[in-house]
């Protein structure tokens, strides 16, 4: 029989039957490569070595929880779930220059003024360049080992001559290549190799791995999606362009919820940690104008509440323009199909706008409401209530939906100083603090928010 050669899509793992540039299945360009034939199914049992018993064991062995080294930049520890754990491997995406190598330093400086020992390897940037950063962010002192290096064998070489770091980040996972490998630095198969070599080191020495990655147009990790299997976690830094602030956000985590969010401010002097992140995201409100909600959301276990604004402008010629920013736009279509459907306004055919203030990206079905008010609210041109917030799901139906953790939404609003809650119906909480309005349906909205008369 011939022997076959399979192409193999380096991204997927799909096999084809011939090279071809863009594997049909994931969509990627030139990630196929030719690899050597598997043998015959049944056949090169030979070659293969006899294999060893291993013990089988129940479920319920008492282990520890794995100890976590937290690095004292407490946003970025929540995230992880409470520090790194010993022997895990993480992964940092984001845009470049979104601020990944400046976290990951002042994280890792943090940890080695507590006393650990940290090793950072930038393949990037001189160290000169990284030198120069750290006395702008005061952190030349801390005594991080630093070290610049992109070939993963003399990375691991120099790890080995030592007692393993508590901690190690590679900055970033796309310069490192390794020897064993002929293609070119970055691609797939490099980037995967090298990754795989760390983790290992990283699991045998205990220690813990940072790798940062960066993300292509798409919002992928750029190179191969088997690196995000290869680690326990994965987070992404991100922040719209023109503000100030980063949203570190976890995508995966073997050892936490993947909900946390933790939220930095991009100043001068590096990353700076913020503590109440709805004080900074209500803090450019936009006054009296009409479009503007507050919605009392929520990010992990922390409240945040945020602004949604909208701008309903007369249609011009042609399809409306629709244009979201924080959004998804699919929701939005779906929230003006039913102020049509079942809050009889018209607001289809005009062009809309929808931008979440201070370019956060909320996902929550919960802040259907708060985007429905501000909807209506820019349509009627009446603004809404200064001191009130806003949440719940809504229907196709046009129902208003209940949302989780109401009591922990309230709480935060009347922290900030609210004095109103419009609220699904159902909302039973002892002492809220404010005032309770419970809408039901998406008519009631309409009422509310454009008095009776938006756009009718
Ligand atoms: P950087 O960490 O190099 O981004 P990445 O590693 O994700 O590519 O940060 C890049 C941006 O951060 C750069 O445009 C300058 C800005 N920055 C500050 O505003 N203040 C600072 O103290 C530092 C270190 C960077
Ligand atoms: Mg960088």
């Amino acid at each position: 029989m011939a022997k076959l050669a399979s192409f193999v899509c380096q991204s997927c793992g799909a096999v084809h039957a011939k090279w071809s540039g863009k594997c049909e299945s994931c969509g990627a360009w030139n990630s196929i490569i030719e690899e050597g034939a598997a043998p015959p199914i049944g056949g090169g049992a030979a070659k293969r070595a006899k294999g060893r018993p291993f013990a089988l064991e129940d479920l319920k062995t008492a282990e520890d929880a794995p100890p976590r080294r937290a690095t004292g930049v407490a946003e970025f520890d929540r995230v992880c779930g409470g520090g790194l754990v010993a022997g895990s491997a993480i992964l940092v995406g984001g845009d470049p220059g979104v601020g990944k190598s400046t976290l990951i330093l002042q994280a890792l400086a943090e940890y080695a003024k507590r006393g650990g020992k940290a090793v950072y390897i930038s393949g990037e940037e001189a160290m000169g360049q990284v030198r120069l950063r750290a006395s702008r962010m005061g952190l030349a002192e801390a005594p991080v080992a630093l070290g610049s290096a992109t070939c993963v064998e003399d990375i691991l070489a120099t790890l080995d001559k030592g007692p393993a770091p508590g901690m190690i980040a590679i900055d970033s996972i796309q310069t490192i290549w390794t020897s064993a490998l002929e293609a070119a630095p970055g691609t797939i198969a490099q980037v995967r190799t090298a990754s795989f070599d760390l983790v290992r080191y990283a699991k045998a020495s205990g220690a813990a791995l940072i790798l940062v990655g960066h993300v292509t147009k798409e919002g992928q990790i750029a190179g191969p999606k088997q690196v995000e299997h290869l680690v326990d976690a994965v987070l992404y830094f991100e922040g719209e362009r023109g503000h100030h602030f980063r949203v570190l956000r976890a995508v995966k985590n073997r050892f936490g919820a993947t909900d946390e969010i933790g939220v930095f401010e991009m100043t001068g002097e590096g990353l700076q940690e913020v503590a109440n992140p709805s004080a900074l995201f209500l803090g450019d409100r936009s006054g009296q104008a009409p479009g503007g909600a507050v919605f009392a959301g929520l990010e992990g276990t922390r409240p945040l509440l945020v602004e949604v604004q909208a701008l309903v402008a007369p249609p011009g010629y042609g399809t409306p323009r629709r244009a979201v920013v924080g959004w998804d736009s699919g929701r939005l279509a779906m929230i003006l199909a039913v102020l049509d459907a079942r809050g009889g306004l018209g607001i289809s055919g005009h062009d809309v706008y929808l931008n979440v203030a201070g370019g956060l990206k909320i996902g929550e079905p919960a802040a259907d409401l708060a985007a429905a008010a501000a909807l209506v609210s820019s349509l009627s041109g009446r603004p809404l209530p200064q001191d009130c917030v806003f949440f719940g799901e809504i229907s196709l139906a046009g129902d208003v939906r209940p949302a989780p953790q109401a009591e922990l939404r309230l709480k935060e609003a009347v922290k900030l100083g609210f004095s109103t809650a419009v609220v699904p119906p159902g909302t039973k909480i002892q002492n809220p603090g404010l005032k309770l309005r419970e809408i039901a349906d998406v008519g009631a909205l309409v009422d509310f928010a454009g008095g009776g008369a938006a756009g009718r």
